[in-house]
């Protein structure tokens, strides 16, 4: 059910964005190397150019941290006074303790909750409408939302069905209380629709089916994907959750400075923008340099619209995202403190 923030105390202003990617690049041309594929199919398919990778050894912490950090310089907040932290991921360090704990105590961020939430592509805009409830509920002032994976992490290097598409970085934003009338999330839609959930999946990475010989072998510790369904099943329900949101909040299109969509496949965001009508200048892509970093792609383009000055105060922005679950959702927000 969509639901607005309209009737609470407390707006979750977005304060400030950072982010930080792995120095290596893995270009297309290194992938054509590995697998039997090219520049241009993967160009013309994907829209993607070139990823980052982390180092082997290299976890999520390692991005997380730095992205936290230049994201409460920019905010000008010190660490000790986070409520929160959530971390949106499915390659974390470790599954326990959660990325969020190690951040924490990097950090230095002593009165935080920390924890870590899995929904895939869709984690950024799932961790960011919880963290706004809390705030809308009065129940914390500050809270740093994190989204961002090591894909390379579960990727197979060997399948050229999926590891031409996902690289790994990591992106951080503020989350902070202010008046109920002024500018922040406005409202959110989430779905899911798990009878999917074999269409995009990793099979073994978890206490189903425990790792063994015979699953390491088959190399089912990787991402798995029926390609086309999760195509059209994106374009369809991406375009659908934004205008449900924006119907539940009594707004169109021309309410939207800033379409931020998940940046799974050029291919994907191009339709989606059409089926809302909204032109491409008014739509955040940055997915030639970094591919999809699944939770990581909504914060990673929020920093690069708001490093290139597309992203200032007051600024409208609908981000959308899809992926494993099948989950699914938006956010509509105003951005800048009050
Ligand atoms: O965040 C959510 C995660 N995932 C996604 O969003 C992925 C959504 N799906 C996609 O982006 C696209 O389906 C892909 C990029 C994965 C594939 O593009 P496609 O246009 O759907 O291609 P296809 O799977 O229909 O394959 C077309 C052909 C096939 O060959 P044949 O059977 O026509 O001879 C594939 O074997 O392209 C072949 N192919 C490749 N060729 C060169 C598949 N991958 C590659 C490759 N290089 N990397």
């Amino acid at each position: 059910m969509p639901v607005s923030a309209r009737r609470s105390l407390a707006r979750a202003q977005c304060v400030a964005i950072g982010s930080a990617l792995p120095e290596q690049r893995l270009t297309n041309a290194d992938l054509a190397r590995l697998v039997d594929t090219n520049d241009e199919w993967i160009v013309s398919r994907t829209g993607i150019r070139e990823r980052r990778i982390c180092a082997p050894g290299q976890g999520l912490s390692s991005l997380a941290l730095p992205a936290a950090q230049q994201c409460l310089e920019r905010a000008g907040v010190s660490a000790s006074e986070l409520d929160g932290i959530i971390v949106a991921t499915i390659s974390g360090d470790q599954i326990m303790p959660s990325t969020a704990n190690l951040l924490q105590h990097q950090l230095g961020a002593g009165r935080a909750f920390a924890y870590d939430m899995a929904n895939a592509c869709n984690g950024f805009v799932a961790a960011l409408s919880t963290a706004a409830c809390f705030i809308e509920a009065g129940r914390a002032k500050r809270i740093l939302v994190v989204g961002g994976d090591v894909m390379s992490s579960l990727v197979d290097y060997s399948d050229r069905n999926t590891c031409i598409l996902f690289g790994d970085g990591c992106g951080a934003l503020l989350l902070e209380a202010g008046p109920a009338d002024g500018p922040g999330l406005v409202g959110f839609a989430l779905r899911s629709d798990g009878s999917g959930g074999g269409e995009l999946c990793i099979p073994s990475s978890g206490s189903a089916l425990r790792p063994s010989p015979a699953t390491l072998a088959a190399g089912m510790q990787y991402v798995k994907q029926n390609g086309r369904h999760v195509f059209t099943q994106a374009i369809r329900r991406m375009a659908e959750v934004c205008n449900e949101l924006l119907g539940e909040l009594g707004l169109t299109t021309a309410d939207i400075d800033l379409l931020v969509p998940h940046q799974a496949n050029l291919r994907i965001i191009e339709p989606t923008a059409q089926r809302l009508g909204l032109p491409m200048e008014r739509v955040v892509v940055n997915i030639e340099r970094v591919g999809n970093t699944t939770a990581g792609t909504i914060p990673l383009a929020l920093a690069d619209a708001w490093t290139d000055g597309r992203l200032t105060d007051g600024t409208r922005v609908l981000v959308v995202a899809f992926g494993g679950g099948l989950t699914w959702g938006a956010s509509y927000l105003t951005w800048g403190r009050g």
